[in-house]
């Protein structure tokens, strides 16, 4: 057994979420989704899903209380629309929202909290963060996340991912860093979701902060745990 507690992923209907979900089941873990559409949510994973379902947004306390009760870890994979004008802003979404699941996560006993996040966050005037100060958000929600789970018997990990793209998982050798230094890159949803997973059981991915993009090699992997590891040789 990798991870013997329950993990409630948030956004587990979205690209990256639903490849956060597929791991999970992969290693036997035990999950709940916290998304807004049940109707989504049953149809990418079918009706064995539905007593592991809590309705809601990430903007709605009640909500979030409701989802973050009983699980042992949280994995974030929320990330607000910032190209849709009718879509909250990043500022509710991508910081308050994710300082609401975090509060409510720590006040509520969960031990291990992932959030995805994104590269460049550190970096105000990366083009990306004119859409809202979507990076800035972002570096807010995970700056709170840090503060909550940093503290004794609690833990985190926040991936800062290059640009998402779509592919199979554990084909292809990664690169970790720390610091915002890597300038671009991109990563398949799907590496970035078997990382999240992978650091529930990782002592090395505990209290840490990292960049993730992926090379250009094709090679099968059996873990990303190494990568883990070797970062924390630098
Ligand atoms: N796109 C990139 O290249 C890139 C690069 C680096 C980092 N990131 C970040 O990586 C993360 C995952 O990206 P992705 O492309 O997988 O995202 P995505 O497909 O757009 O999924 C986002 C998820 O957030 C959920 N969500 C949005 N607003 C919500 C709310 N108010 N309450 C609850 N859930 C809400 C969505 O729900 P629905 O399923 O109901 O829509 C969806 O499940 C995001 O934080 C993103 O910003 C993206």
């Amino acid at each position: 057994m990798h991870y013997s507690g329950t993990v409630l992923v948030a956004g587990a209907t979205g690209r990256t979420g639903q490849w956060v979900v597929k791991r999970l089941q992969h290693y036997g873990i035990d999950y709940r989704l916290f998304v807004r559409s049940g109707k989504k949510a049953l149809e990418l994973f079918g009706p064995e899903i539905t007593d592991k379902l809590t309705l809601g947004s990430i903007e709605n306390d009640e909500e979030v209380l409701a989802a973050v009760s009983h699980a042992d870890a949280v994995i974030c994979a929320v990330g607000g629309n910032v190209m849709n004008p009718e879509a909250p802003p990043p500022s509710a979404i991508d910081r308050d929202g994710v300082i609401r699941l975090a509060a409510h996560a720590r006040e509520q006993g969960v031990r291990h909290f992932v959030l995805i996040s994104s590269l460049a966050v550190t970096r105000p005037d990366h083009p990306l963060n004119k859409y809202g100060q979507v990076l800035t958000m972002k570096l807010e929600g995970e700056n709170e996340v840090r503060r909550l789970f940093s503290m004794k018997g609690f833990s985190y990990t926040i991936l800062r991912p290059g640009g998402l793209a779509e592919g199979e998982p554990m084909e292809h050798p990664l690169l970790f860093d720390t610091g915002d230094r890597i300038e671009t890159g991109k990563i398949n949803r799907s590496d970035v979701a078997e990382a999240a997973v992978e650091s529930l059981w990782t002592p090395e991915a505990r209290d840490l902060t990292f960049e993730l993009i992926q090379t250009d090699e094709n090679a099968a992997q059996k873990s990303f745990e190494r990568y883990f590891r070797n970062l924390n040789k630098k």
